[in-house]
């Protein structure tokens, strides 16, 4: 039964829940309202011209399954193409400058990623933490670029091998979500992605437990963060995600869908990731 009410900021509320607007709609699923699945392909380095064709295929099977958000972050090379051939399908980025413009040699502002057609960029993953050694200060001031630029940002936080061993794990997630944590965070445009590093292209997964436990933290955090409204940011599980352990981890309470990488880059693997959020 959906209860819906005005709140006294003049916002829709159903069931607790903040009603956003736009893409972002909600499904009920016995008696608990959950989050709609979205499923984002980050390609890293890797594609060209030649693998353009992969795209279209995914935004085939995604236009097949529209009760699943899907996207694609080619690489930067790609995004004007890849959004030009394939028009209301969700391209994106994988990183973007937090200046909007200036003497910074290589890099590539949002408003410049959005002119080329990509809809929100990936800020924050943990390869350009550790390769170019980007901190938290700079992640939150990439996002809120993002956020200046009408853009959409999906935020990456997750714990190394090292530190989960060392019973670090929730806190360091917390604390690396809370500094990185752009102003102005709303379920409009903001998600955030787990992604353990020691789950990144290994083939490991942590157990559906230890997934559950930590998207839990991550709600109870963003609660903390941002009060109302935080349960319906998004919370995505990345890390070593294929077609065999998608429905299991879509499953989990709190995850609302997956930042996928190697299973990403083609229709034939990426699909059944697509079809596992459906059926979730
Ligand atoms: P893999 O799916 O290749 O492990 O990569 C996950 C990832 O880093 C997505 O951003």
């Amino acid at each position: 039964m959906w209860f819906k009410q005005k709140t006294a900021e003049g916002n829709w509320q159903a069931n607790g829940y903040l009603l956003a607007g736009g893409h972002h709609k909600y499904k009920k699923i016995e008696g608990i309202m959950a989050n709609r699945k979205y499923i984002v392909g980050n390609w890293k380095m890797n594609g060209l011209r030649a693998q353009l064709s992969n795209i279209a295929d995914i935004a085939a099977i995604a236009a097949n399954h529209e009760g699943v958000d899907v996207g694609i972050c080619p690489p930067v090379t790609l995004i004007a193409a890849a959004a030009q051939a394939n028009p209301g399908f969700a391209i994106g980025a994988q990183d973007c400058h937090f200046a909007e413009s200036g003497a910074h040699t290589g890099c590539v502002s949002a408003a410049m990623l959005k002119e080329a057609g990509a809809g929100y960029s990936i800020i924050g993953h943990s390869e350009r933490r550790a390769d170019q050694q980007e901190g938290d200060s700079e992640v939150k001031a990439k996002g809120e670029a993002l956020r200046a630029a009408g853009m959409g940002a999906i935020l990456c936080v997750g714990e190394t091998e090292e530190e989960r061993d060392a019973g670090q794990a929730i806190e360091i997630v917390t604390v690396q979500l809370a500094r990185s944590f752009p102003a102005g965070a709303s379920a409009d445009w903001l998600t955030i992605a787990y992604e353990p590093v020691w789950a990144i292209g290994t083939g490991r997964v942590p157990d559906a437990s230890d997934v559950a436990e930590m998207h839990a933290e991550i709600r109870k955090k963003l609660g903390e963060l941002m009060g109302q409204g935080s349960e319906a940011v998004r919370i995505l599980y990345g890390g070593s995600m294929n077609g065999s352990n998608a429905a299991e981890l879509l499953a989990v309470p709190n995850v609302d869908g997956g930042l996928v990488g190697g299973a990403s880059l083609t229709a034939a693997k990426f699909g059944p990731i697509i079809e596992a959020a459906a059926a979730a």
